[in-house]
């Protein structure tokens, strides 16, 4: 009697230990494993999908989504008229979110150095290099003056992101990430006090 107990339990024993696989990426085997419930079939991400109405496994963004990492920014304006609203617009909706403490300001006054300050100049008075040296026509606005200084910070960032009105100046929207943008209008409000 006690023998068949401890041949069952060996038994038992060796079952569980075969249950063990080695191979990482395999499961091993699965009560139920020939059913759908463990295994689901799926459709891959470029495959075509006859469940969903567009025909498609990867399913475009939905409207408005924001990715992550990215900002808000509603604008795509497709015509002067629009733009104009949409500065103003962008104005009141668009919200500064990062603090000008130390850091921030420090990095924002690095990124003015790489994308502003060729055309603005150093201290931001419209008087960079690129204009100077006659390499670039178009006279940079002085961005210490009130014209920008009265402007709210959204409007601003809508200006580097989709450049300026007439266009003279282009869009920095591809090369500037937004939370650099923030910082870069940060660090043009401390240029008006020099
Ligand atoms: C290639 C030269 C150039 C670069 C680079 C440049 N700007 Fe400008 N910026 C201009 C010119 C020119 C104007 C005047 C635009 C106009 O009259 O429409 C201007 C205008 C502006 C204005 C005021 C908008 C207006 O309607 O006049 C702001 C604000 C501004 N720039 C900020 C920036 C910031 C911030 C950067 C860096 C991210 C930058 N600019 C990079 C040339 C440049």
């Amino acid at each position: 009697m006690k023998n068949r107990y401890f041949f069952l339990i060996l038994i038992i024993f060796g079952l569980s230990l075969s249950s063990c696989v080695q191979d990482k990426n395999n499961p091993g085997y699965a009560y139920m494993g020939k059913h759908d419930m463990y295994y689901t079939k799926y459709y891959k991400a470029y495959s075509p999908n006859p469940v969903l109405p567009n025909g498609q496994t990867d399913q475009p963004a939905p409207v408005g989504s924001v990715a992550r990492n990215q900002s808000y920014f509603p604008f795509h304006p497709k015509n002067i008229a629009e733009k104009v609203a949409d500065q103003t617009k962008a104005g009141i909706e668009l919200k500064n979110p990062i603090q000008p403490d130390a850091a921030s300001l420090a990095e924002g006054k690095r990124q003015y150095g790489i994308f502003c300050a060729d055309c603005h100049g150093v201290q931001g008075k419209g008087d960079g290099h690129l204009y100077t040296a006659k390499l670039f026509p178009a006279k940079p606005r002085d961005l210490t003056g009130s014209y920008v200084q009265n402007m709210p910070d959204g409007s601003i960032f809508f200006i580097i992101t989709e450049g300026s009105i007439s266009g003279l100046m282009g869009p920095h929207g591809v090369q500037v990430t937004p939370d650099n943008r923030w910082k870069i209008v940060n660090y043009l409000r401390t240029l008006v006090k020099k």
